[in-house]
Formats: C-alpha cells, structure tokens, sequence
C-alpha cells in the first residue's frame, strides 16, 4: 500500500487513489479506477481493435454514461472475488491500460487473470510484460493463489506470446468459441502455477 500517489505519479494526478502495486520494471503502477477516466475508457470501449482482442459481446457503441455506470459498479465497487487496476505511467500519471484478478477462488486458491494496453501507440514497447508481471507476482505472492489462468482468443498472437514468454501453458484449445468477422474461432485456456512462477519469472 502506497499513499505518497502525488509524489510517484506526478503532479495533477488523482488523490485518493488507493492501494497500488510497483512493478520491478519501474514505469507503471498498478492503481484502483477512477470515475474521472471515463472518458479515456470510454474512447477505449469504442475501439473495434481492442474490442476485436478483448471482448466476446458484440460490438456496439459504448456511451459516457454506460461507461460510468461500469466503472462504478464493476471496477469501482469490486467484491472479494476480484482486484481491479488502472495502469498508470510513473511520472505523468497518464493512465495507459487496465488489469485484472478476477474469479478469485479462495478455496481452490486460482483466478484469472486480465489486461489491456488501452493505448495503441504504446503497444510491443513491453508494458503489458511489466503488468502481467505485477499482477502474477500479487496473485502468487499477497493473495497466495496456487493457479492462475487465462482465456486468449487464438489470433490474439501478441497475448499468446506474452504469456507463453511469462511460462503459461497452454492447457486446452475450446474449439470455435468465438463468433466474430462471419467465422468462428478457437480460445485457448493457459494456465500458470505458484511454483512455475516463482522457479522462473520472466526469463
Ligand atoms: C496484449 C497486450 C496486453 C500486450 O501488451 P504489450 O505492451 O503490447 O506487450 P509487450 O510489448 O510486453 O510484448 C509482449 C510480447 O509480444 C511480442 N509481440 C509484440 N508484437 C507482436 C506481434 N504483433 N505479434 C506477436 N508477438 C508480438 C513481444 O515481442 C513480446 O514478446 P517478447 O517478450 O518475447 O519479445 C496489448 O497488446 C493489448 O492490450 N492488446 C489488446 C488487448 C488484449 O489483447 N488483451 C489481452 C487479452 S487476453
């Protein structure tokens, strides 16, 4: 838990902004949601590339107000089985991206892991490695999970890599899952374990 957000992020950043993650990376931190980024998720919501990457329903327009509805109710107000982040850039502040551990299950000690590089340009310069990093180190580490998963469509070829470079295996291919673009496609689910993780990392 960080409180000193001011002094990290930069000026003109948000106070209040709750417990964060560092990453061993040094450029971003993992940071709770913020009902004034509705507009920065908004304008993600409404991009057909990340939805095509990121999103199983169909792709309709997403207005300002169902976008604060969202955060509100699903990334704000989180109940136990989930932590939801905002990626945020040390020094500006500028929020990049978010990220999940979503599916908590504390008996089985799994969950599932998330994210998006919500902005493109910044996109293979290795911020989406720094966060995956983060959060496999908060679920194997402070939240004790002894699984992790994933579900990637299987021409997310950018996400395949980046987790199969964070050591996940490729456990199952669901056959043709995904309706989109007039066909249908496979998702593959990935899994990674507490004790893979920690003999590894990324190498
Ligand atoms: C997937 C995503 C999070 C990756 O973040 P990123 O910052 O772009 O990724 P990185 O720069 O850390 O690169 C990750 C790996 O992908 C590789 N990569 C980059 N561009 C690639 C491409 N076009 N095709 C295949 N691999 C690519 C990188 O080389 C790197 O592998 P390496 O470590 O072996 O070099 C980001 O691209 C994104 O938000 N995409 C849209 C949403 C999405 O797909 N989310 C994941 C849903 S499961």
């Amino acid at each position: 838990m960080r409180s000193d957000s001011k002094a990290v992020l930069g000026e003109g950043s948000t106070d209040g902004i709750g417990p964060w993650l560092d990453g061993p990376g040094g450029r971003v931190v993992l940071v709770s949601h913020d009902l004034a980024d509705a507009e920065i998720y908004c304008r993600w919501f409404n991009d057909p590339e990340l939805h095509h990457y990121n999103c199983d329903r169909r792709f309709t327009a997403f207005s300002l107000d169902e976008t604060v509805d969202l955060l509100r109710r699903s990334w704000i107000e989180t109940g136990p089985d989930c932590r939801r982040f905002a990626v945020r850039l040390l020094g500006t502040g500028r929020l990049v991206g978010q990220a999940d551990i979503y599916q908590i299950h504390a008996d089985s000690r799994r969950a599932r892991v998330g994210l998006e590089i919500g902005e493109k340009d910044l996109w293979g310069r290795g911020l989406g490695r720094e966060v995956l990093g983060m959060l496999l180190e908060e679920a194997f580490g402070s939240l004790d999970l002894h699984r992790v998963e994933a579900l990637i469509y299987s021409f997310n070829l950018r996400s395949v890599r980046l987790f199969e470079r964070a050591g996940f295996r490729r456990e199952g291919v669901l056959r043709e899952r995904l309706a989109r673009d007039g066909g249908f496609h496979d998702e593959y689910i990935y899994g990674l374990l507490a004790r893979e993780w920690r003999e590894r990392r990324f190498p």
